[in-house]
C-alpha cells in the first residue's frame, strides 16, 4: 500500500516567544523539522506534505534539498484544520497516510517503521502512537474504556481533573487511510475549550463509524516529548546530544564530560579521540583518531586530522587541519584555513583564508590573513599581515624555510622569498628576494652616562 506523510508545522509556535518559525529552532545547529524529515524518509514515502503557515522563504530555503511539496494553512484552526489543508494536494492519493506534528524531533525512523508495521499487522483504520509519561502536562490523554479500549483523546484543556491524572498520552502521531482520514476531518468540530479543529478528534469519531482503532506505544517514551515552548527544546536537545555522545563514545571517543559536550549528528568523529568539556562540533566536522580537542572549544564545518592537539579556547570554523598539528590555546582559525601536517599554530594567533605549509610556526601574537605560506617557515611573535589598505584585501607570499623576526609588519601585496630573514620590528613593504635579510627600522642611538631624576 501507499504512504503519504502528512508534517504539520504551521502552529503559530506561540509558546516560544520568538520571531523564528519553531520549526527551525535548532537542536546541536539543525532545525528541529529537519529530525522529523530525515526520521519518516527512512521510510521511503511516495508523497511528504509539509503543511506551513505561510510562504516562508527562510523555510524554504532551509529545506532545499528535501523533497516536500508544501500546503498552506493561512488561519492556524487547529491541527484537523491544518491537515484537512492538505485534502486537495492529495486528493488523488489512495493509501495509508502518516500525520506526524514538526515539533517531535526525538522521534527515529526505528520507531515509525514499527508504527507501519503495526498499522498494517492489525489492519486497522486508524492507529495512534502513544506514550506513558512520567509528567503528561499539555499532552492529550488517552481515554479508554472499561474493556481497556481506546475511546477518546481529551486536550489537557479539556480535562477534568481526574482526566489530566492519566499519565498515557497521545504522540500526536497518527496512521490513518485516506479516505477514512477526509470523511473523519468532516465531522470534526471547534466545540471545545479552544475552540479549535482537533485532529485527535478523529478518534471519537471513527468509534462512532465502527473503524478499527489501533494504539502503538513505543517503549522509549522521550521519543514523544513534542517541542511548544523553550524549556522542552532544552530538555530535547540534551536528550539528542546525550543520545549522539554515548553512540560516539561506544565507537570508542573518549567523551570527558558528555553532558557539556554538543557535537552535531552530521559530524563524525574517530576512535581515540578525546573532547574536554564545553565542546561544540558543530555542522559536517569530521575529526581524525586520536586527537585531542580541549576544553570550551568551537569546531564548525571543519576537518581536522589524526593524532592533533588543540588545546583550550580555540575557535575553528570552516578549516582544514592536518594531522599531527597543534593549535592553541587561545587560537582564532577563521573560514578557508589550511594547515599543513605538523606545523604548529600557538597562542593568541588569528588565521583567516591562509595555507600554512608543513612543519611551519605561527606560535605567538599573530594575526595571518590572506596569505600563503611554505614549508617550515617561523612566524616571530606579534608579526601581522597588513592585508588590508581600507579598499581592498591583498595577498602575502611566504615561501619556504622563512623566517619572519618578532613584530614584523607584513605590508600586502608582498612576497618573501625562499630562505629569506627580516629583522625583528620591521616594517616589509616590498618584496624581498631569496637568501636574504630584510630589516626597516630606525639604528638604535645610544645616549652614554644618561641616568633617570629620581622621583621626589
Ligand atoms: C498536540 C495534540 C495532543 C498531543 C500533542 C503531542 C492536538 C489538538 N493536540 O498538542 O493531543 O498530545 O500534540 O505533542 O492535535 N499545527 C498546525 N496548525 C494549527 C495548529 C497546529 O499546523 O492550526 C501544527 C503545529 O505547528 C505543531 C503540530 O501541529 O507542529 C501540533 O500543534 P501544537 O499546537 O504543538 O499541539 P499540542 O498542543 O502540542
Ligand atoms: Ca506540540
Amino acid at each position: 500500500m501507499k504512504l503519504a506523510v502528512l508534517v504539520l508545522a504551521a502552529g503559530k509556535g506561540t509558546r516560544m516567544k520568538s520571531r523564528i518559525p519553531k520549526i527551525l529552532h535548532p537542536i546541536l545547529g539543525i532545525p528541529m523539522i529537519k529530525y522529523v524529515l530525515n526520521s519518516v524518509n527512512e521510510l521511503k514515502p511516495d508523497k511528504v506534505i509539509l503543511v506551513v503557515g505561510k510562504d516562508d522563504d527562510k523555510v524554504k530555503s532551509e529545506l532545499e534539498n528535501y523533497r516536500v511539496e508544501y500546503t498552506y494553512q493561512s488561519e492556524q484552526l487547529g491541527t484537523g484544520h491544518a491537515a484537512k489543508c492538505a485534502e486537495s494536494a492529495l486528493k488523488r492519493f489512495n493509501g495509508n497516510i502518516l500525520i506526524v506534528n514538526g515539533d517531535f524531533p526525538l522521534i527515529t525512523s526505528k520507531t515509525l517503521k514499527n508504527f507501519l508495521k503495526h498499522h498494517i499487522n492489525n489492519r486497522s483504520g486508524l492507529s495512534l502512537m502513544i506514550a506513558e509519561l512520567e509528567n503528561p502536562t499539555g499532552y492529550g490523554r488517552i481515554i479508554r474504556d472499561n474493556l481497556g479500549n481506546i475511546a477518546d483523546v481529551i486536550e489537557e484543556k479539556d480535562c477534568t481533573t481526574t482526566q489530566k491524572k492519566i499519565k498515557e498520552i497521545n504522540a500526536g502521531s497518527y496512521l490513518v487511510e485516506s479516505k477514512i482520514l477526509w470523511q473523519c476531518l468532516d465531522k470534526i468540530s471547534d466545540n471545545n475549550a479552544q475552540n479549535e479543529y482537533y485532529l485527535p478528534d478523529m478518534v471519537r469519531i471513527s468509534l462512532i463509524r465502527g473503524i478499527k482503532i489501533s494504539a502503538y506505544e513505543s517503549n522509549n517514551s522521550e521519543e514523544m516529548i513534542g517541542i511548544n515552548d523553550r524549556y522542552q527544546l532544552y530538555m530535547v536537545e540534551s536528550i539528542m546530544k546525550m543520545r549522539i555522545n554515548k553512540g560516539l563514545m561506544q565507537a570508542g571517543v573518549h567523551i570527558i564530560d558528555p553532558a557539556s559536550t554538543y557535537i552535531s549528528p552530521l559530524s563524525s568523529i574517530n576512535q581515540d579521540t578525546t573532547i574536554y568539556p564545553n565542546s561544540f562540533v558543530i555542522g559536517e566536522s569530521v575529526i581524525g583518531e586520536n586527537t585531542v580537542i580541549g576544553a570550551s572549544t568551537w569546531i564548525e564545518d571543519s576537518k581536522i586530522g589524526k593524532n592533533v592537539h588543540i588545546k583550550m579556547n580555540c575557535w575553528i570554523e570552516k578549516s582544514k587541519i592536518s594531522d599531527n598539528v597543534q593549535i592553541g590555546p587561545f587560537a582564532h582559525i577563521r573560514p578557508d584555513t589550511v594547515i599543513a601536517s605538523n606545523s604548529k599554530i600557538g597562542n593568541f594567533v588569528e588565521l583567516k583564508n591562509s595555507k600554512i605549509g608543513n612543519s611551519s610556526k605561527v606560535p605567538h601574537l599573530s594575526y595571518i590573513g590572506d596569505a600563503t605560506l611554505g614549508n617550515n617557515v617561523n612566524i616571530g611573535a606579534g608579526t601581522i599581515t597588513c592585508n588590508y589598505d581600507g579598499f581592498k584585501k591583498h595577498k602575502t607570499i611566504i615561501e619556504d624555510d622563512v623566517f619572519i623576526g618578532s613584530d614584523t609588519m607584513l605590508v600586502a601585496p608582498l612576497k618573501i622569498g625562499k630562505n629569506s630573514t627580516t629583522g625583528a620590528g620591521s616594517t616589509i613593504t616590498k618584496d624581498v628576494d631569496e637568501n636574504s635579510l630584510a630589516i626597516s627600522r630606525a639604528k638604535q642611538t645610544m645616549i652614554s652616562n644618561w641616568i633617570r631624576k629620581p622621583k621626589l
